[in-house]
């Protein structure tokens, strides 16, 4: 199975003058292609850092990130923007949905930076919400829709372009219990159906029947089958 993104030796240090925080030190983490991953960790441990890292939003102090046979590290910002919007999708724990945009107009907006027409873009977005049963909802604009419809459409946008791996910061953490399940069952279903590899950051150790395979950041460190 092809690696689709590896984390080799990352290390990052907080250090805002007075005081020094060790957050990540020599993490090693391989994602093989549609592979789900669930990370979990206290709050504190470095979840949302590694996420952003292995994403190319955030540089790490030592290591190397690799997205397919792309190294991350040596690329221009420019050269990551495009990266991410190819190969990489990401869920944020509020959605981060734009809110002047419609569902459908959130999950077209990857395939229209990317350089899609616009017919293209929004039938493609149009076929993802049917699919995953939001068809009732896409002219509705993100605060006219419910927390797990926002997180679902949040997860259509990372998904729509066909990335390799899709990065998941706690999407189910803002949830109740129903619409969390229904969040995590869609994540297994379009990684199933579209091949996709997701690494889930979740607080809730419930999630790990979604995943793979389950890491534990703790002190630093990954702990478990990484
Ligand atoms: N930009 C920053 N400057 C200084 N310290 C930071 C910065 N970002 C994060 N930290 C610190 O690094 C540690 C790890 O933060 P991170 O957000 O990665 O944790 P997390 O595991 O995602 O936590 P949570 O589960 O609460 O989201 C925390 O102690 C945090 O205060
Ligand atoms: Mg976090």
């Amino acid at each position: 199975m092809s690696d689709v993104l590896v984390g080799k030796g990352i290390t990052k240090t907080f250090d805002d003058g007075r005081q020094s925080l060790p957050v990540l030190q020599g993490i090693d983490l391989t994602i093989t292609a549609g592979q789900r991953v669930c990370v979990f960790g206290r709050s504190g441990s470095g979840k949302s850092t590694l996420l952003h890292i292995l994403a190319g939003l955030l540089d790490a102090d030592a290591g190397e990130v690799w997205v397919g046979d792309t190294n991350l590290t040596e690329c221009s910002s420019k050269e990551r923007a495009l990266l991410r919007n190819r190969a990489l999708g990401f869920v944020y724990q509020f959605h981060h949905l734009l809110p002047e945009f419609t569902a459908l107009e959130n999950v077209a907006m990857p395939l229209l930076i990317r350089g899609d027409s616009t017919k293209s873009a929004r039938s493609k977005a149009r076929e993802l919400l049917r699919e995953i049963e939001l068809d009732e909802r896409m002219e509705h604009l993100p605060k006219q829709l419910s927390g797990g419809e926002r997180l679902r459409v949040a997860v259509a946008r990372a998904v729509v372009g066909d990335p390799q791996v899709v990065l998941a910061d706690e999407p189910t953490g803002s949830l109740d219990a129903d619409s969390a399940s229904r969040v995590m069952e869609l994540i297994q279903s379009v990684s199933e159906t579209r091949g996709t590899a997701f690494v889930i950051v979740s607080h809730d150790e419930g999630s790990s029947v979604y995943a793979h395979r389950t890491v534990r950041l703790s002190e630093g460190h990954l702990v478990g089958d990484v």
